[in-house]
């Protein structure tokens, strides 16, 4: 479709902009899909709100149940206000079994914040993880791209609080 022919959508007009000169160098629609969720993530302050889903969704002529697919499947997708440094803390099994809920609880007790919250200064999200891939260093917590295996509560908050 012709960019003059595309109708009006919910999207701001730098992140239309972007996309179209993207759609140049993409055979299809759908496989713009994840840099216009990157340019909407981006312009939204990081994370993806329902109305930039459903615009994301609106601009491709896709269905929004494949955007929020997509959205739900990769962890660099945020669709809940995230901090300067993203905290994720694994409960699976193994890191349970090794102190995992106790890490998370320090983590947010120091924190002051819960699932999915940002910390008042802006500083740390924390999300509850479903195993990062690392379970003989149990019990794990990674920030941002960084990885922290064999904690302790002391050590968890202690990397928290040294964080700029
Ligand atoms: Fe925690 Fe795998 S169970 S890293």
């Amino acid at each position: 479709m012709a960019e003059s022919a595309r109708r009006a959508t919910g999207l701001p007009e730098d992140v239309r902009s972007a996309i179209a000169e993207l759609r140049k160098h993409y055979p299809t629609e759908e496989a713009l899909l994840l840099p216009a969720l990157h340019f909407a993530q981006k312009h939204w302050g990081g994370w993806l709100p329902e109305e930039a889903i459903l615009a994301v969704a609106q601009e491709l002529q896709l269905p929004a149940a494949r955007v929020y697919g997509v959205v739900t499947f990769y962890d660099l997708f945020h669709q809940n206000p995230v901090g300067r440094h993203r905290v994720r803390v694994c409960t699976n099994l193994s890191c349970a079994l090794r102190g995992g809920n106790e890490i998370l609880e320090a983590v947010q007790g120091r924190l002051g914040v819960r699932e999915n919250e940002v910390s008042g200064d802006g500083k740390c999200s924390v999300v509850e993880f479903e195993c990062l891939g690392a379970c003989e260093q149990a019990p794990m917590m990674m920030v941002d791209d960084e990885y922290h295996g064999r904690l302790t509560p002391e050590r968890a908050r202690r990397i928290v609080e040294e964080l700029d």
